[in-house]
């Protein structure tokens, strides 16, 4: 989906993913003591690099979506906290090199050339004790689970997505589906996610 797609369907429905943080990055980083700086990869309405805000993180967040960010720039106002929000196509986007302690890419669904060339410059950006958190729809959502995309090239392989990472010279310590309580209805459903954490390894020479 381009920029202009993404806008429409924000204009469809405000806050669609929540102003609440992502389930997995709550219960994974709440007792994390923030060291450093931040950055989210495709922010859409700014609830995960909000709640990194209110953690301490100093965050930069990222979207192409003007409209999403102008939701995000409101939820910072209204949570109290300052985040540098950045208007722009990730496919062109560089983060600075050796920046980062924490990138996060939650829900970003991208056929795969377009992910690896991401996940090069995301691996990039971190600084050398920095960690990569990713979390999103798994291919098996299609059969097993609820909501996301429907389209199997741009759903997450939590295998391949860590091959990709060990091929950037990271360390994945954590490659797994999870399933997640589906917040669309109260029927009792589960999405099937994909949660990946991976770190600098001894191979990542720009960590
Ligand atoms: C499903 S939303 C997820 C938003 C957020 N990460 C979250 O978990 O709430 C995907 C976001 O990716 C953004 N996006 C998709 N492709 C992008 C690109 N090439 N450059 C920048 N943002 C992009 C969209 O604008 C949208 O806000």
């Amino acid at each position: 989906m381009n920029s202009e797609q993404w806008s429409q369907r924000y204009r469809e429905r405000e806050y669609e993913h929540g102003r609440e943080a992502n389930l997995f990055l709550r219960r994974e980083f709440a007792t994390h003591a923030p060291s450093g700086r931040a950055l989210d990869l495709a922010c859409g309405e700014g609830r995960n690099a909000v709640w990194l805000a209110q953690q301490g993180w100093a965050v930069e967040a990222v979207d192409f979506c003007t409209l999403a960010l102008e939701r995000a720039r409101e939820l910072g106002r209204q949570r109290g906290v300052a985040v540098m929000w950045v208007e722009a196509d990730l496919q062109r986007f560089e983060p600075a090199p050796g920046r980062f302690q924490l990138v996060v890419i939650a829900y970003l669904h991208l056929p795969g050339h377009e992910r690896r060339g991401l996940l090069t410059r995301a691996a990039r950006a971190l600084a050398r004790d920095g960690e990569l958190f990713m979390v999103g729809h798994a291919v098996r959502n299609l059969s097993d689970g609820i909501g996301g995309p429907r389209d199997p090239t741009v759903l997450w392989n939590a295998a391949e997505i860590a091959t990709e990472l060990r091929d950037l010279g990271l360390v994945v310590d954590r490659a797994e589906e999870v399933a997640r309580p589906y917040e669309g209805d109260d029927s009792g459903a589960e999405a099937v996610d994909v949660l990946l954490r991976a770190r600098c390894g001894v191979r990542q020479t720009r960590c």
